[in-house]
């Protein structure tokens, strides 16, 4: 496994509460009791753990360690079975489990954290793979703010911003914004989140992630699942129904 860039910030993914509301998206689009879910990038189990109820099993794959680790201790304290929900280290652009499932999703825009073409082909591959017969997938990335040159702009500033700040036990946790740099032609966004952590008005830690967003237009998101083979069956604008292209975010459930 590669360095775990979320090894310091992952204990502070879960106070984000600017998240998407997408839990009851997922769970309804569960296609049976008995059906099998596997989530490529279940990171700390936000969503894999509500799923729980919901379906026969679902097993979540992740390449983050410390991410990994605090949905184990989540999995461990709502005393959920193997049988049930199953976690593992992996990369969801080279992966093999030997099975399929009935759906597979990756919520919050993990498939953005995907920086290469050699990377997003990898993960259809994954897809591919481990889809079972009659199967499908429901992809997410937001929808850009703005066109190209908007975003450009926007992105050529690198100073810091404040983005949210909750309280945690003993004190608060501030996460402040950078947009760090942007690669011009490919739309690729660098960003840095630094989370800050404050007993009183004491410092007491500090954790900076940097990730990678690539960022996708409606109809280049689109043109990207249909050049890899697959047929699409449905697409949304943002999880209050909002239609295609119209909302904050760009979801789509493909299959074979
Ligand atoms: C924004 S979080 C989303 C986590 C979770 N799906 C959710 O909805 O809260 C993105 C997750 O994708 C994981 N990830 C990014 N690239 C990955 C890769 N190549 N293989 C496996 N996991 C990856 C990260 O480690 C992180 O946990």
């Amino acid at each position: 496994m590669p360095i775990d860039i979320r090894a310091e910030a992952a204990r502070y993914y879960d106070c984000n509460p600017d998240c998407v509301d997408d839990i009851a998206f997922y769970r309804e689009r569960i296609p049976g009791q008995a059906a099998n879910v596997l989530e490529l990038g279940c990171g700390t189990g936000r969503v894999l753990l509500p799923l729980t109820g919901v379906c026969g099993s679902i097993h979540g794959v992740d390449i983050s360690e410390a991410m990994l680790a605090l949905c184990r201790e989540k999995l461990a304290r709502a005393a959920i079975p193997p049988s049930k929900a199953r976690v593992e280290a992996g990369d969801i652009t080279r992966l093999d489990l030997g099975r399929t499932f009935d759906l597979i999703t990756a919520p919050y825009r993990v498939f953005q954290n995907l920086e290469t073409d050699a990377e997003v082909d990898g993960f259809f591959s994954v897809v591919r793979k481990h889809l079972a017969p009659g199967g499908t997938c429901i992809l997410n990335v937001f929808k850009p703010k703005s066109d190209r040159k908007g975003l450009r702009d926007r992105w050529s500033d690198g100073s810091e911003y404040f983005s949210w700040e909750q309280p945690i036990e003993g004190g608060r946790v501030a996460c402040y914004g950078r947009n760090a740099r942007i690669h011009p032609t490919r739309m690729i966004l660098y960003p840095e989140l630094i989370y800050r952590a404050y007993q009183g008005d004491a410092l007491v830690d500090e954790a900076t992630l940097k990730i990678v967003m690539r960022c996708y237009y409606p109809e280049e998101f689109e043109r990207l699942i249909l050049d890899h083979g697959f047929r699409i069956i449905q697409r949304w604008g943002g999880y209050a129904g909002e239609p295609y292209g119209e909302g904050p975010e760009l979801v789509i459930q493909f299959s074979e």
